[in-house]
C-alpha cells in the first residue's frame, strides 16, 4: 500500500470520531484533505467546521460544508488533522504545510484531537523533520540567530508566506529530546508567533495507517 493509499485509510477510519450536529475543526494537509473527502461521503450530518487554513476552508466549502468562525463556536469537540512526526506520548511536529498557528489554535481550543498520518510519520525522538516555526517578517534574523544558539540550523522557507502573513523558519538538526521544554523555550523567543511542537497540547488520539491496510490506533 503507498503512503497515500494509507493516508486514505486512516482518514477513512477518522470518520468514526465524527458525531451527528457537531462542529469540528478540521487541520491541514493532504491526509486532513482525505479526511474531508471521507467526510463528505459519510454523509454524517456535521453542523459545521472551523478550517485551519485558507486551503482548508477552500476545500470544505468546495464539499459542501458550512464554515465557522472559531471566536463564534466555541469548544470544539472534535480536530481531526495530520502530522509531520509522532513519537510515543503523541507530540508532534506539524507546519509541513506552513499552517501551524492556526492548527495550534484549533487543536487548542478542540476538547478531542484525533491526529492522522500514514506509518511512516512515527518517530522515536521528534526531530529529523525540520521544525517550522513561524515568524514576524521583522524578527526573522533576529530568532534564526537565538535558534543558532539552542543548537539548531534555521532555513528561511523559500518564497513562503503563512496565511498570518509571516515567515517560516525551518529548523534543520535538532535532536528534540524534551519536546514540552523546546516548545515553550522556542514559543518565548520575541517574533516567534508559534512553534510546529505540538507537546504542551499532544494529540489524544494517533490513528496510524499501515502498509497492510490496516489502522493503528495509540492514545484515547
Ligand atoms: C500542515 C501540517 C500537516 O498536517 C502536515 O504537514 C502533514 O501533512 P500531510 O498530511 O500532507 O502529510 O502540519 O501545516
Amino acid at each position: 500500500m503507498s503512503a497515500e493509499q494509507m493516508k486514505q485509510t486512516v482518514a477513512r477510519a477518522a470518520v468514526k470520531y465524527v458525531t451527528d450536529d457537531s462542529v469540528i475543526g478540521v487541520g491541514t494537509g493532504s491526509t486532513a484533505n482525505h479526511f474531508i473527502d471521507a467526510l463528505a461521503e459519510s454523509q454524517i450530518p456535521v453542523r459545521a467546521t472551523v478550517a485551519s487554513s485558507e486551503a482548508t476552508a477552500e476545500k470544505l466549502k468546495a464539499a459542501g460544508f458550512l464554515l465557522e468562525d472559531l471566536n463564534s463556536a466555541g469548544t470544539l469537540s472534535l480536530y481531526i488533522d495530520g502530522t509531520d512526526e509522532v513519537n510515543e506520548h503523541l507530540h508532534l511536529i506539524k507546519g509541513g504545510g506552513g499552517a501551524l498557528t492556526r492548527e495550534k489554535i484549533v487543536a487548542a481550543a478542540s476538547t478531542q484531537f484525533v491526529c492522522i498520518a500514514d506509518a511512516s510519520k512515527q518517530v522515536s525522538t521528534l526531530g529529523k523533520f525540520p521544525l517550522p516555526v513561524e515568524v514576524i517578517p521583522m524578527a526573522r534574523s533576529y530568532v534564526a540567530r537565538e535558534i543558532v544558539k539552542l543548537g539548531g540550523d534555521p532555513e528561511l522557507r523559500d518564497r513562503f508566506t503563512t496565511d498570518n502573513g509571516n515567515v517560516i523558519l525551518d529548523i534543520h538538526n535538532m535532536e528534540i529530546s524534551d519536546p514540552v521544554a523546546m516548545e515553550q523555550q522556542i514559543n518565548a523567543l520575541a517574533g516567534v508567533v508559534c512553534c510546529g511542537l505540538f507537546a504542551a497540547r499532544p494529540a489524544d488520539v494517533m490513528l496510524l495507517g499501515q502498509s497492510d491496510g490496516s489502522v493503528i490506533t495509540l492514545g484515547g
